[in-house]
């Protein structure tokens, strides 16, 4: 490259080859036509190149809860920056880390107190289903080795992950290394529980289908059991009444570990530091990742209870007691950002404030019901869904028009997967926020009528 294409490369203003990044989980073709650009963002809005301020439905992908570009963050992160930029993880430490790994563990309930780090959902998951396999095999049953996960699950995009998670198009291309698993069946029945608010009545018996599992595999063979409180990216599915305390039952009848996938459930979307404590069921590893730090800084990690972590502590002292970890594990500038997030979060009350908030989210959400092509709305915490009909032999284009006119015309951020929109704002959203952005979805979902 030379100096000069150099320069007009990072010339940001107007950037002049949109070919050469190839956008993850995007319509890659249709964006290079019509792109949504966004320039910057503050508190509860992003900006486009032209100034105009749209509305943040979706916490950018579910994770700045504490809103965006927060001073006390950013002057967290440049500081941390200019005293210590990188410090490796492997046999050294640093105090961000440290201070960043007790913060959390004093959040998380029962005895989750020991945090492994790494740097996102998908490493979070990976992680976190290599520590049971690793766990069984330094506890002397090393026949442990299969995962459960659930239909509509999704855990990040690793082998691990999209092993157990259970989204169809995540899967079937990637085939040959997702040996080893088995799917409860997911929890959503819309002729049962349409237009719930929260968790919903029916389903609870759907966790009995471990016990189905169980016996097919025998419990010698099962390591870990691994769901989402809350089934967040295919759609938004609350558990329903009693499930997870039943899922807890049937793992501990059987000795199989639980991990709750708390990537978006955790730090305050539900109301609560983890959706552990809302349900009061203290599984045996938490996945976190992007509420952690509100999104600032790429980081994610595992909790795990004091007695899988004593598990690996035995063995000569100078041996390393798990063979894995990433360079870039608790990166001083991520927990530097995780300490001031988590800060914001206690002295702002944010997690006080979205469980307070939670009713009226709900009722705006649901006055939605009625307008054309809505099927279903679901909500908890401040989280929603909207279900629109598909369109025929177009599934997912409906909502696609949806998101993308809803940002060009009308100033909203929104997520969207097949025909359902998800809404999940910053935790800092006001009553007249709320409204403003029900509203402006009520336009949109009209307008693709
Ligand atoms: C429950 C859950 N697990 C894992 C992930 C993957 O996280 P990441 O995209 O940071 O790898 C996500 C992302 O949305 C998620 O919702």
């Amino acid at each position: 490259m030379t100096a000069q294409s150099s320069r007009a490369a990072n010339d940001l203003s107007a950037p002049n080859d949109l070919e050469a990044w190839w956008l993850p989980f995007t319509a890659n073709r249709s964006f290079k036509q019509r792109p949504r650009m966004i320039a910057r963002a503050k508190d509860m809005h992003y900006f486009t190149p032209d100034g105009r301020a749209v509305i943040d439905g979706a916490a950018g992908l579910w994770c700045c809860n504490a809103g965006h570009n927060r001073d006390r963050i950013t002057a967290a992160i440049q500081n941390q920056a200019a005293e210590l930029d990188y410090s490796p993880a492997f046999q050294f430490g640093h105090a961000a880390g440290f201070a960043t790994a007790s913060r959390i563990a004093q959040l998380a309930p029962g005895d989750l107190n020991h945090v492994f780090f790494c740097n996102s959902g998908s490493e979070a998951v990976d992680t976190a289903l290599k520590i049971a396999l690793a766990y069984w095999n330094v506890s002397g049953q090393g026949s442990r080795t299969r995962l459960i996960g659930r239909e509509r699950g999704y855990h990040g995009v690793g082998f691990g992950g999209i092993s157990v998670g259970g989204i169809v198009k995540n899967r079937q291309f990637f085939g040959s290394l997702l040996a080893g698993v088995d799917h409860l069946p997911h929890t959503y029945n819309r002729a049962e529980q349409a237009f719930s608010r929260g968790e919903p009545e029916w389903g609870a018996h759907l966790a009995d289908d471990l016990e189905r599992i169980v016996a097919l595999h025998d419990a010698s063979t099962i390591a870990a059991v691994i769901v989402e409180p809350m089934a967040g990216s295919t759609g938004v599915l609350p558990p329903p009444k009693g499930y997870l305390q039943r899922l807890r039952q049937i793992c501990d009848k059987y000795g199989i570990l639980l991990i709750f996938d708390e990537v978006i459930s955790g730090f305050g979307r539900l109301g609560t530091a983890f959706a552990a404590e809302r349900y009061g069921v203290i599984p045996d590893m938490i996945t976190f990742a992007k509420g952690v730090n509100s999104g600032t800084v790429p980081m994610g990690g595992v909790l795990v209870r004091q007695g899988i972590y004593d598990a690996f502590m035995k063995g000569p002292e100078n041996m390393i007691e798990l063979f894995h970890g990433y360079t870039y594990s608790g990166h001083p500038l991520a927990c530097a950002a995780a300490l001031a997030a988590l800060d914001i979060y206690r002295d702002e009350k944010l997690f006080e404030r979205a469980k307070a908030l939670e009713p009226v989210w709900a009722d705006a959400i649901h006055s939605l019901k009625g307008l054309p092509n809505v099927l279903d709305i679901r909500t908890i915490g401040l989280v929603g869904a909207i279900d629109l009909a598909s369109r025929p032999n177009a599934v997912g284009a409906r909502a696609f028009e949806a998101m993308d006119r809803g940002f060009n015309e009308y100033d909203l951020m929104m997520r969207i997967t097949g025909d359902t929109i998800a809404l999940s704002p910053p935790l800092i959203i006001t009553e007249n926020q709320i409204g403003e952005i029900v509203d402006k979805v009520g336009k949109v979902i009209k307008a693709v009528a």
